[in-house]
């Protein structure tokens, strides 16, 4: 196949790339824990050296993926004509890997990240591409706002400050009437690596771009604070497929201490009053 693209992308949405080498060489495995032919065929289209940048390929991203398809699938087989909303979606292919008929899907990336992506996936009317900041509410006008919406933010809040996911975080609880919002945190120490003066070298060739807010597991209840229509928040934790990531996970996840320095998924619902 010829790499014909080439990615200009730089800051956050270059990260897009990283977590697309990721998935696609999880995706590439015979006992891959994803099924993504389309990942596989964008990553192989794009003109980029995924290793240098991003040093060798293991599953996290992946394993991200799967825990979101999990809870948007069980949205779908109560709500299969909801809306799913995919904040940050970068080179994502949820809706390539979950096949249904009568949702409604809206990818809400920046300007030049949306670009990449539509070298790829052609939006149409039921999958909606909204080249704005997340931080501005104006995507909002697009969303139904009398069914239940399902809101995924997947390595994105991260690179924001907490002021501005506490702010984004309550005007969509306050906007839609009731639904699913769904993100993944980083703890503390992660963050605290990218801010340092020499920020998370990945590799000799890239530093990731500074990750502000980073929240540990025995912090995040403090969310439910922000709004009053949240009705629950549940925790969900990665579980990786093999290798020492695995037990390492697993060790971490065991002991109640070590638990609070790992990344966690965090899935809240909401409805008005
Ligand atoms: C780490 S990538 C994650 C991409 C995708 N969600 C995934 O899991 O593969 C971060 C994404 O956030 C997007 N992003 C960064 N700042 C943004 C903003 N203010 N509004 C919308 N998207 C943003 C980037 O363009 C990029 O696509």
């Amino acid at each position: 196949m010829n790499k014909n693209i080439k990615s200009n992308l730089k800051e956050v949405p270059e990260t897009m790339l990283w977590t697309l080498h990721n998935r696609a060489t999880e995706a590439m495995r015979n006992d891959a824990i994803i099924k993504d032919d389309k990942c596989i065929e964008i990553y192989r289209l794009i003109d980029y050296d995924y290793k240098k940048s991003f040093g060798k390929a293991e599953p996290s991203h992946a394993v991200r993926s799967l825990l979101f398809d999990k809870e948007i699938k069980e949205f779908l087989k109560e709500y299969p004509d909801g809306t799913i909303v995919n904040l940050g979606e970068g080179l994502e292919t949820q809706r390539f890997r979950i096949k249904e008929k009568k949702a409604l899907w809206i990818s809400v990336d920046l300007p030049d990240a949306i670009a990449i992506r539509e070298q790829f996936i052609e939006p149409t009317e039921r999958h909606i591409h909204c080249p704005l900041s997340v931080l501005d509410i104006k995507w909002f006008d697009l969303i139904p706002k009398d069914k239940p919406v399902f809101i995924t933010a997947q390595g994105l809040f991260m690179y924001f400050s907490e002021e501005d996911v506490r702010a984004i975080v309550q005007d969509m609880l306050s906007a839609f009437y009731s639904g699913y919002l769904m993100f993944d945190t980083i703890p503390k120490w992660i963050s605290n690596k990218t801010m340092s003066k020499k920020g998370w070298r990945k590799t000799k060739y890239y530093t990731t771009p500074k990750m502000p807010w980073g929240i540990n597991r025995n912090k995040l209840n403090t969310i439910k604070k922000w709004s009053s229509n949240i009705v629950k928040l549940k925790e969900i934790s990665f579980v990786f497929p093999r290798g020492a990531q695995k037990w390492f996970f697993k060790l971490f996840l065991a002991l109640p201490i070590l638990k609070n320095y790992a990344p966690t998924g965090v899935k809240i619902r909401f409805t008005k009053p």
